[in-house]
């Protein structure tokens, strides 16, 4: 028979995003209102690997739904099958997944809420396989979780980076220039053309249509004949010129997801600049679109998410992601979404319709 959910444990791992807070007060809420005790771990699978795991009382989750970040705090580098260790001046990697078992086991934790991307997606599905119950709940601004149509975070990060290119749109009207803004992602455009169609970028880069310089030239050129004689370019920070490769900014080698990825502003102002004669500036959005109270539609979804999340454990569903489909709140196998990636079809409606508004996409 199934051990019932007496007491349960909550994290927050990878990427932080607005609406982390909202999701734990939902959980806990609905959880310590039905009598569950609720554990809350700290900094993602590190809290696990290092036995860093405290209570959580009603009061610690009350007055944070509009709060951005996670009262939990969250890391992006713990991944328990493979995890970076300073050992002396050197950095090496071990297998820590049995600490992570015991340390779920002496807290006495029935199940376990794991708030994350793919990342923490994957640290999920391998730490199944060694008996945790788990229940995920998808997050990123990225918007790239296999399965689900949305994750909470995205609305808030897309507005904050249209809120971006609606200032830079003034100020490159004003200097006749051409403003080139990367936008986060990853792999995935959606934030890149959200805030972009939203803001009636004239050119978008995405990861996934590869861009010719030339084109993104003849854009801003052509813009200029005709008058307008500024051009605003919302840059995904992965795209990537036809033939090219990523920019990446930097290697974080402790990471399970080393590259971090930047450059693409630049490579694109600097070029444009030489091509066309126009005078080009760049600029790098950031995490500040990862900040910040979480829009009235991420709250909302973050609660819905949060609610199911509880509703799974309550029916022993363990092993299952919370997801949205075409507006309903589903969910599938954590193993099925482990590892994949959500990205912009070529043919999406909404490349279609910025196409029709006259949007380049370098292509
Ligand atoms: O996945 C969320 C994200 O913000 C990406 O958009 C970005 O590429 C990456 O995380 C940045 O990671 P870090 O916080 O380690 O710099």
């Amino acid at each position: 028979m199934t051990r019932p959910v007496a007491r349960i444990g909550i994290l927050t791992g990878g990427g932080d995003c607005p609406g982390l807070n909202a999701v734990i007060r939902a959980v806990a809420k609905a959880a310590l209102s039905g009598g569950i005790e609720v554990m809350g771990v700290e900094d993602g699978y590190l809290g696990l690997i290092d036995d860093r795991i405290r209570p959580l009382a009603y009061a610690d989750v009350s007055d944070i739904l509009t709060r951005g970040g996670t009262i939990l705090g969250s890391c992006n580098k713990a991944n328990p099958a493979d995890f970076a260790l300073r050992v002396g001046d050197q950095w090496v990697r071990r297998d820590v997944t049995d600490q992570v078992v015991e340390h779920y086991g002496a807290a006495q934790l029935d199940a376990l809420v794991v708030i994350g991307g793919d990342g923490t997606m994957s640290g999920a599905a391998h730490l199944m396989t060694r008996g945790l119950r788990i229940v995920g709940v998808p997050k990123t601004i990225d918007n790239d979780l296999w399965a689900s149509d949305i994750t909470f975070g995205h609305d808030t990060a897309v507005a904050t980076a249209t809120d971006a290119l609606d200032k830079v749109h003034t100020t490159a009207s004003s200097h006749h220039r051409v403003m080139v803004v990367e936008l986060m992602g990853r792999y995935a455009g959606w934030l890149a053309l959200n805030a972009g169609v939203a803001s009636g970028a004239d050119v978008i880069l995405l990861p996934e249509i590869p861009f010719s310089l030339e084109k993104v030239v003849a854009t801003c050129v052509d813009r200029s004949k005709r008058g307008r004689r500024f051009t605003i370019v919302a840059a995904g920070e992965g795209a990537t010129p036809i033939g090219g490769a990523r920019f990446v900014d930097r290697l974080d080698p402790n990471s399970p997801d080393p590259i971090r990825l930047g450059g693409v502003a630049r490579f694109v102002a600097d070029n444009v600049e030489k091509m066309s004669g126009l005078e080009c500036r760049s600029m790098v959005l950031g995490h500040i679109q990862r900040g910040g109270t979480p829009t009235a539609r991420d709250r909302v979804l973050a609660t819905r998410f949060g609610f199911a999340a509880f509703e799974l454990l309550t029916k022993g569903r363990f092993g299952e992601v919370v997801v949205e489909q075409k507006g309903a709140i589903r969910s599938v196998p954590i193993p099925e979404v482990a590892g994949k990636t959500r990205t912009v079809p070529r043919d999406h409606d909404m490349v279609g319709a910025a196409r029709s508004v006259g949007t380049s996409f370098g292509d």
